[in-house]
């Protein structure tokens, strides 16, 4: 064997077993973020509004962060997807979508509670870091996406970018620490 194919058999060794991430691993880690955010959901729902009981959403918007944060190593650590994939990232994408709006209106329903203990300030700041790292999130995904789905998978994210953005608008307004 010449040196060359050895070099060349070698690269594609190591390209094989660098090329970690993969579409299916994108619509798990947004299926992770989908189930923390729905979780955030219900325990903002079945939040009373007292000291002790804010403890357990505090913990579970740590998780969602962690879970976006997540997501967007596994996108970055991904190859180029494929039509397909892309496909089956856009069903993640759409069911995270319909969360985040279910995840904000409960955040946004309870936000005279948290203003009364003035923990709204706190909320805020969760939300603006939450926001950010969706957003790279988005773009970490929509890069590994095909040229020609780019437009539609910007149009898919958009409304999880707009929900963040109406409970951040309603705790801005708050009163506080
Ligand atoms: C949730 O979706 C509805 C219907 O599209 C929209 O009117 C509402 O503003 C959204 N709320 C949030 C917090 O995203």
């Amino acid at each position: 064997m010449r040196v060359s194919t050895l070099i060349r058999a070698a690269l594609v060794a190591v390209t094989a077993s660098t090329a970690a991430a993969s579409g299916a691993d994108i619509v798990s880690a947004l299926n992770n973020v989908d189930s923390e955010t729905a979780d955030l959901q219900s325990t903002v729902e079945d939040w009373s509004g007292g000291l002790l009981g804010s403890i357990p959403i505090v913990t579970q918007s740590a998780h969602v962060l962690s879970a976006i944060n997540d997501g967007t190593d596994t996108a970055e650590d991904s190859d180029p997807l494929t039509t397909e994939e892309a496909l089956s990232i856009a069903t993640a994408v759409s069911t995270l979508a319909t969360t985040v709006n279910g995840t904000m209106t409960a955040l946004i329903n309870a936000h005279d509670d948290f203003e009364h203990l003035l923990l709204a300030p706190i909320v805020l700041l969760d939300l603006k870091t939450q926001k950010s790292a969706s957003d790279d999130m988005s773009a970490a995904i929509i890069a590994k996406v095909p040229q020609a789905l780019q437009a539609i998978a910007t149009n898919l994210a958009a409304p999880i970018a707009a929900s963040f953005e109406q409970a951040i608008e309603v705790f801005s307004l708050s009163n506080g620490i």
